[in-house]
């Protein structure tokens, strides 16, 4: 993909937390440990040698264990942190060379954050907070108003625009969040750990919202989560983060079908594979004379009942119309079966 395409493009970004940041760079970039730094020099290793892009119009997941560095990243997006070494490019633009109004500018119009404590302001009314984001920008406040009814409409909150944050539930907080994020007009959502605080139940039903959502604004998302399910539900991409470096990078399927080492393997060590994995990346070649034809991101759990029910027991895969490749009951069973590390050779990827 070229340049032009990618709406965020981190690049051999370093965050060192300390007194000295900039004479710990060397030093870690010699190859100097999170712990080592901390014990020996009295410095945090926040991030290391971040390269990422990111595509316009796609949910980029970021995850990692606690204290990996997700936060630190996703804050540099909008400058709310400024990195010790590397350079943050959106839409082609150098964020770190913005003055101030610049990024004034660029925090109220081209990346909204939604935050996990919903941030809202507990003596305004929902219809207030969710025009908030515009009303900071000096819009009239009937406008912003009108503006932003819109957007509680879409998030399911008609009826509670005089309500009061405390009035409401965590779900519906979230949602006021949300339309206040939207309302902008923003074309980057930055959202840290936003549902994380929300009951299961709710927070599916969050995920489903925003999906919808996303399904016609196609916004840019960057969303950070803890949760691997959440991840592969909503993620287009994931990047995985551990003690401030990026230890993988890639789509749900790539990730579940060839974790780059153990500590993502252990990630993904118990989600349903069968649920995740798409029949396009574990299909083989060529795709049998005859056989049931299945769409290339039919899950294995589907494929494999059809397999079982045909007479043939190979399938023919098809993406777009085309036929892309076959699929046997093998095929099915070596991705279902569990690698540990790194496997060799038996994705569709490699
Ligand atoms: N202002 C700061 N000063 C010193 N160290 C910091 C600062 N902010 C973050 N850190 C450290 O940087 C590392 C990454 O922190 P960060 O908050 O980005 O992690 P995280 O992945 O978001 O964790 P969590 O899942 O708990 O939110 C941690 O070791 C943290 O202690
Ligand atoms: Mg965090």
């Amino acid at each position: 993909m070229s340049d032009e395409q990618m709406k965020v493009q981190i690049k051999n970004l370093y965050k060192i937390f300390g007194s000295n940041p900039k004479a710990m760079v060397e030093k870690v970039q010699g190859g100097m440990g999170k712990p080592e730094l901390l014990e020996k020099h009295g410095h945090v290793l926040g991030l290391k040698d971040i390269n990422l892009d990111i595509p316009a119009r796609k949910v980029q997941v970021i995850m990692g264990l606690s204290g990996s560095g997700k936060s630190t990243l996703i804050r540099h997006i909008n400058r709310l942190i400024e990195p010790t070494a590397g350079e943050m490019i959106v839409d082609g633009e150098d964020v770190l060379s913005m003055n101030d109004n610049d990024l004034r500018e660029f925090r109220r119009k081209k990346a909204s954050m939604v935050f996990q404590k919903f941030a809202l302001l507990p003596h305004r009314t929902v219809a207030e907070n969710a025009a908030y984001g515009l009303t900071i920008q000096n819009i009239p406040t009937s406008e912003a108003m009108s503006r932003s009814q819109k957007w509680i409409d879409r998030v399911g909150l008609s009826g509670f625009e005089n309500h009061y944050p405390a009035q409401l539930s965590g779900g519906m907080q979230q949602r006021v969040g949300l339309a206040r994020a939207l309302a902008t007009d923003a074309e980057i959502l930055l959202m840290d750990e936003a549902f994380s605080a929300l009951d299961p139940l709710i927070r599916t039903d969050m995920q489903n919202v925003m999906l919808d959502l996303q399904e016609e604004l196609h916004k840019t998302i960057i969303f950070i989560t803890h949760d691997l399910d959440e991840a592969l539900r909503i993620g287009d991409n994931i990047a995985i983060l551990r003690d401030g470096s990026m230890v993988q990078e890639g789509s749900p399927q790539q990730i579940v079908l060839d974790p780059a080492d153990d500590y993502v393997s252990d990630f993904i060590k118990d989600i349903n594979r069968g649920r995740v994995l798409e029949v396009g990346s574990v299909m083989h070649a060529k795709p049998p004379a005859k056989g049931p034809e299945l769409e290339a991101s039919t899950v294995l759990e589907e494929a494999m009942q059809v397999l079982v029910s045909s007479k043939i027991k190979e399938a023919i895969v098809v993406r777009d119309g085309k036929k892309v490749g076959g699929l046997s009951m093998e095929d099915c069973v070596k991705a279902m079966a569990r690698t540990q590390g790194r496997s060799e050779g038996s994705s569709a990827y490699t």
